[in-house]
This record gives structure tokens, sequence and C-alpha cells, in this order.
């Protein structure tokens, strides 16, 4: 198992995977086109679930259309690159308009032709608590990534900069973070970015109370009529345990060499999990008390804050 510096390195401030940065020009150099749709998440977020039902909108209910080939040919992740096995650029280019384009990337490191082509957006945002405990399987999951250790150290490096007692120089601080970097600096640069009337800011959490609200507000933001039977196909297809037990969703479709299924799910829950494996009580009080400090003055409100 490769150790966490082998994978992972500072990219403008932001832990990225090393193999997505190798590339980076591709990236920055990106040709988006003005019909592009881009649906950004911070890993773990729903970037699938947002995905599957953008999809179905733009089939227009077609279920078998989106049964015929996996999500992550259908949409592309723009930034990820194994070297030949993957290249989300490549497969772009090779798409026909309109594209649904998947990435994680911080607004600032989103290349600029998305803005410059004024392309349409949606961010989904996921409640922290949720989000460290999907990422902590899916490390235990991606065959690449590091041995993400205890869960305790893992809530440790998405928090970011706590001192570590093994860390022997400064530069290795970056390594105490987690990928896509923090999330707090994540949802609060798409928070700001929310305030062009092109990019649509959503919760996870709304979806999970209320989906034929969000799905209307989706069909909507994208200027399409939200007919009731469209929506309720949409429900049916894009439920957890529908998207569970489909292939095209469920990422088996991937080479067990990238993943392993037998460990955990890639669809796990998807509901409310808030730290759900055991935390030291002090790191528990420590995560909320930094939560707060770092939340106090962002308007971006869960349902259960407000
Ligand atoms: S990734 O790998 O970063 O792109 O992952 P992402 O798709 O963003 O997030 C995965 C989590 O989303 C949950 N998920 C869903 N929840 C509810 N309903 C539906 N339909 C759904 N589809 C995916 C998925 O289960 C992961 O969350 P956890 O908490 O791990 O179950």
């Amino acid at each position: 198992m490769p150790e966490y510096y082998e994978v992972f390195g500072d990219f403008h401030g932001v832990l990225m995977d090393k193999l997505f940065t190798k590339y980076w020009e591709d990236v920055e150099t990106f040709s988006a086109r003005p019909d592009d749709l881009l649906v950004v998440t911070y890993p773990k977020s729903g970037s699938t679930w947002i995905g599957e039902i953008v999809d179905m909108i733009y089939k227009e209910g077609d279920v078998e259309k989106c049964k015929e080939d996996a999500i992550f040919n259908r949409i592309p992740y723009l930034e990820c690159r194994n070297e030949d096995l993957i290249n989300g650029i490549k497969q772009l280019k090779e798409k026909e308009s309109p594209r649904i384009v998947k990435t994680h990337l911080p607004a600032k490191l989103l290349p600029a032709s998305f803005w410059e082509k004024n392309c349409k957006i949606i961010y989904l945002c996921r409640n922290a608590k949720d989000v460290v405990v999907s990422y902590y399987y899916f490390f235990l999951i991606i065959k690449s990534y590091p041995n993400p250790k205890s869960f305790s150290e893992f809530v440790e490096k998405f928090m970011e900069g706590l001192q570590n007692d093994n860390m022997i120089c400064l530069h290795l601080c970056l390594l105490i973070s987690v990928p896509y970097g923090s999330w707090y600096d994540h949802v609060k640069s798409w928070w700001e970015k929310s305030k062009n009337s092109r990019v649509l800011f959503m919760f996870y959490e709304d979806m999970k109370e209320d989906i034929r609200r969000e799905v209307v507000k989706l069909i909507e933001f994208l200027e399409r009529d939200p007919l009731a039977e469209l929506v309720d196909k949409i429900i049916q297809h894009t439920s957890f345990q529908e998207m569970k037990n489909n292939p095209c969703t469920n990422y088996s479709m991937l080479p067990e060499t990238m993943i392993d299924l037998k460990v955990s799910p890639f669809m796990r829950k998807g509901e409310k999990t808030e730290l759900e494996e055991p935390l030291p009580e002090a790191l528990r009080e420590r995560f909320e008390e930094h939560y707060q400090r770092h939340m106090k003055d962002c308007p971006v409100k869960f349902r259960a804050e407000l």
C-alpha cells in the first residue's frame, strides 16, 4: 500500500492526487462549451446522485438510455487521470454536446473557460460530519489510496492543520489534509460563486428531505418543464436502493484493480451518519468546536442548523 506522500501532493495550496496534477496543463487549458453543464461537489457529497438526476433530465426520463453506460462514462470526471486507464479530458473532448461534466475542484482551480463561456454550474453541498465518514470508507476501497489508518486519524486530517506528533518538517503540513483540501474552503468558495445566477447551490440534506422539490428545482434551473411524469420517473430511478442495485451507478463497472467493493459498497448508506464510527469524546468535541469556528460567519446553513 502506498504512503500518503507518494499519492498526494500540494497543488496551489490544495492537496491533490499526483496522478491528476501530472498533466494539469490539459485541465487548465480545457475548452468548455457554452452548453456544458458542470456538476461540482466536494468528494462524497452526492455527485453520483445529482449526476444521475441531471442525466435523466437531459434524457427526458428515458431510463434505458441512462442504463446504456456507466455514470463515469456518461458524465466524465474532468480532472480524473490515471495514466492511460482514465482520462476525463479525453473523454470530454470525444463527447457530443450538450455535455455534463463532473468535478470536485475548489472554485480557484476550475479551468477559466467555464467562466468565460458562462456555463451553468450546479454545486451540491453535504454536511461535513457525513462527508468525513463517507470519505473514510472511500479511502478503504480505492486501491491506489494510502491506508487511512484509524477513523480518528482521518478525522484529524479532514479538520486539517492540527498538530501531528509525527510531523517532521513544515512542508509535510499539507499532508495533514485530505485530497481536494479543506471542506470549509471548498464550500465557502463555491457559496461565493453562487451569487452568480448561473450557479445553483444545492444541499444533499434538502434532497433527502424533499426530493420532489429539489428535482423540480433542478429541472427549472435547466429550463425544462417539470412535468409530473418526468419527476416521478427521476425520483424512482435515482432512489438510493435503485442506484445501489444499478451497475451503471454503483461503480461495480470499474475494474477491480481500482476499487474493492467487497470492503465497502460505493453506495454505502446514503443518509445521515454523523461521525458514526466510534470517536473519542474529546475529538468529537474538537470537531464540533472546529466546525462552529470555521462556519461561524459563513451564510451556508444546513437544515439542521436553521
Ligand atoms: S464521489 O466518489 O466523491 O464522487 O462520491 P459522491 O457520489 O459524491 O458521494 C457518494 C455518497 O453519496 C451517496 N449517494 C446517495 N445518497 C442518497 N441517495 C442516492 N440516490 C445516492 N447516491 C449516492 C453514497 O451512498 C455516498 O454516501 P455514503 O454516506 O457513503 O453512503
